[in-house]
């Protein structure tokens, strides 16, 4: 492959002198479980960000094309982030929300400043699965009822309950967890039975979550939970209309509508600040995490006052949830998008990385799709067009033909099939073009 530069940047790393990442290696695999996994065949080590860059321990540098999975939201140490959450560090690193603090309060108000409709109240947890578990709990205490609806293909967590509401095999355990969580069918034009060029097709998608309800429930729903483009599904996006109907049904049987928007909120589609507002819904509840913190330990809740009320009568806690250093971060990374127009940004980047990435499909058949909104761009790798058979080991050499020219990606699908590239939202045109480069070369190299 041809060397490709990476756009010029300011920032020096430090030279690393820590341990090597084969040392590392070694104790990760001595007293770390197992099942948590590596990109790469040669595990990268990275040990330096700034912004939209990464540097491993030999101070190569690289364009980080996935922010984390989805969570480095304004850019790595940003220096606005670093300052609040230094100050709060060096004043009071713990409280709870057993006592009064300034910063969790002014946080919630912020956020609530970014939510429409009468979604004003807070709950903040540390994960996307934990708030993806409150809401549930929520939606079940509000409505009385205990039926839920998710979609095939979604993903919302690794506890107990997110992988109930999960749906792809591949993140499943044989152990019971889908307590009364109904998998309706995935709004998936290219390989659903309704595809892109069916105008119908939103209406048809959301037929199936009517007749769940009314064939495998009481009648009656406590929810319907969806992210607003499928993240680890393959960055999935729905058919026009389908959310819109989904939410009609689910109402009408006396159930709540959840948005999980851990990976399209907080302005990455672009258009809008949230994933649902594309979709010209406002659901009951939404659930938030990822890049609300830029990499820190945050999650949120926000839903009506009246589903919050639901909680009252028992006690909930959460220890670190609202902790005073991780709300002056999530109040930080708010005012970062406003003030660097992130969302702008986003759209900006993202429109014209859209149009690179379907110019090198018209040029590599293996891509079979690309889709997606603003910086949340997916595609899709089949080993034949007209079958559509999953591409997952050419989609794994993809990721190591860029990581060898500086570009770190990621991956998802059911069958690792689909590349996502969803970087921090500050890249800038020069980064763009380095990454469409870049792909268009690990593309050939196949
Ligand atoms: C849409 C969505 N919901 C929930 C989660 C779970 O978040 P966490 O890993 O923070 O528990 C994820 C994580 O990838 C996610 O993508």
């Amino acid at each position: 492959m041809k060397s490709i530069p990476l756009p010029p940047c300011q920032h020096s790393p430090k030279k690393y002198s820590g341990p090597s990442a084969a040392e590392v290696l070694a104790l990760r695999k001595q007293f770390m479980n197992p099942a948590i996994f590596l990109y790469y065949k040669n595990p990268i080590m990275l040990v330096e960000g700034a912004m939209q860059y990464l540097w491993d321990d030999a101070g190569k540098r690289y364009l980080d094309g996935i922010g984390g999975i989805v969570t480095v939201s304004v850019g790595h140490c940003h220096p606005h982030v670093v300052a609040a959450a230094n100050q709060q560090n060096e004043t009071l690193q713990h409280s709870t929300t057993l006592y009064l603090h300034p910063n969790v309060a002014s946080y919630a108000e912020k956020l609530a400043s970014k939510m429409p409709g009468d979604l004003k109240v807070c709950y903040f947890v540390n994960s996307g699965s934990e708030a993806n578990d409150l809401a549930l709990l929520m939606a079940r205490v509000a409505t009385g009822n205990y039926d839920v609806i998710a979609l095939r293909n979604g993903y919302h967590g690794g506890n107990a309950s997110g992988m109930g509401l999960t749906a792809q095999s591949t993140w499943k355990y044989n152990v019971p967890h889908s307590f009364g969580v109904h998998h309706t069918l995935a709004p998936y034009p290219y390989r659903g039975s309704f595809g892109y060029d069916d105008a119908e097709a939103g209406k048809k998608y959301a037929a199936d979550v009517k007749d769940i309800i009314d064939t495998a429930t009481p009648g009656k729903l406590a929810a319907y939970i969806a992210e607003s483009i499928q993240g680890v599904g393959g960055f999935v996006e729905f058919p026009d209309g389908y959310l819109k109907q989904a939410y009609e049904y689910v109402r009408a049987a006396g159930g709540v509508c959840i948005a999980d928007e851990v990976q399209t909120g907080f302005g990455r589609l672009g258009t809008h600040f949230w994933g649902f507002e594309t979709h010209g819904v406002i659901p009951d509840i939404v659930t938030m995490a990822k890049g609300i913190g830029n990499g820190c330990p945050l999650g949120a809740v926000v839903t009506t006052p009246k589903i919050a009320q639901s909680l009252v009568g028992k006690v909930h806690f959460n220890t670190f949830g609202g902790n005073p250093v991780v709300s002056a971060i999530g109040k930080t990374v708010l005012e970062v998008i406003e003030k660097e127009n992130l969302q702008a940004n986003a759209l900006k980047m993202g429109n014209h990385l859209l149009a690179g990435l379907n110019k090198l499909k018209e040029k590599h058949k293996i891509i079979g799709d690309v889709r997606g909104k603003g910086l949340l761009l997916g595609i899709e790798m089949v080993k034949d067009r007209s079958t559509k058979v999953p591409a997952s080991a050419e989609c794994v050499q993809v990721l190591e033909n860029a990581r060898e020219l500086g570009l770190l990606i990621g991956k998802g699908g059911l069958w690792g099939q689909t590349i996502r590239f969803a970087p921090p939202m500050c890249i800038t045109q020069a980064d763009a073009d380095f990454a469409l480069t870049v792909l268009d070369e690990a593309f050939s190299a196949l």
